[in-house]
C-alpha cells in the first residue's frame, strides 16, 4: 500500500507540475515573444494556432492523470475526523472541475472560433486568450497551494 501511495503521489505531483509549467511557459514567455517576432498579426495568429493544434489530447491526459491520481490518493488517505483536511480536499475537487470546464471552453470554443477570425477580430481573441491563460495558471496554482496545505493539515 505504501508503494502504491508513493507512486500515486509521484504521478499526481508530476502531472500537476507538467500542466502548470506548460501553461505558465506558454502564457508568460512564448506568447509575448511570438507577438514581437511576427509584426504581421495574421502570421502571429497562424503560428499561435499551430502551437495550440493537437494540444487537446496532451492537456486532457494531464488533467485526467492529475484528477484520477488525486481521487485515488483521497481514498487512500481519507480521514473524516479531520475537517480542515476534508475542506481542503473538497476545494481541490472544485478547482479541478473548474479547470476541466475552463479547458473545455478553451479547446472547443475559443480556439475553433479564433482559428476562423477575421483580422479585425484578432485583437479581441488575443485579449480573451490572455485572460483564459491567466485563469488557468491561477486555477492550477491554487491546486498546488491546496495540495501543500493538505499535507500540513493531514
Ligand atoms: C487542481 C489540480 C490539482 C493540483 C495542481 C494538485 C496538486 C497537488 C500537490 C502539489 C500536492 C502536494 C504534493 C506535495 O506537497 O508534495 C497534492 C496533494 C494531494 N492532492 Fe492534489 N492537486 C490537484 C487536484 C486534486 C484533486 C482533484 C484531488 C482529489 C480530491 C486531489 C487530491 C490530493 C490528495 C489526497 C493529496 C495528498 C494530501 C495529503 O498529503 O494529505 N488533488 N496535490
Amino acid at each position: 500500500m505504501r508503494l502504491l501511495e508513493q507512486v500515486l503521489f509521484w504521478a499526481h505531483g508530476l502531472s500537476a507540475a507538467a500542466w502548470f509549467g506548460a501553461i505558465f511557459y506558454r502564457a508568460a514567455v512564448i506568447d509575448g515573444k511570438a507577438f514581437g517576432y511576427f509584426p504581421d498579426r495574421r502570421e502571429y495568429e497562424r503560428f499561435t494556432t499551430h502551437l495550440a493544434h493537437g494540444m487537446r489530447y496532451l492537456v486532457t491526459a494531464g488533467l485526467l492523470t492529475c484528477g484520477l491520481t488525486g481521487f485515488a490518493l483521497l481514498g487512500l488517505r481519507w480521514s473524516p475526523g479531520n475537517d480542515a483536511w476534508v475542506g481542503l480536499m473538497a476545494a481541490k475537487v472544485v478547482v479541478w472541475l473548474g479547470a476541466c470546464g475552463l479547458f473545455a471552453y478553451v479547446s472547443w470554443v475559443h480556439w475553433p472560433w479564433r482559428s476562423l477570425a477575421a483580422p479585425a477580430e484578432m485583437p479581441g481573441y488575443r485579449r480573451e486568450g490572455v485572460v483564459l491563460a491567466a485563469a488557468m495558471v491561477a486555477l492550477s496554482g491554487t491546486g498546488f497551494l491546496l495540495g501543500q496545505a493538505g499535507r500540513l493539515a493531514g
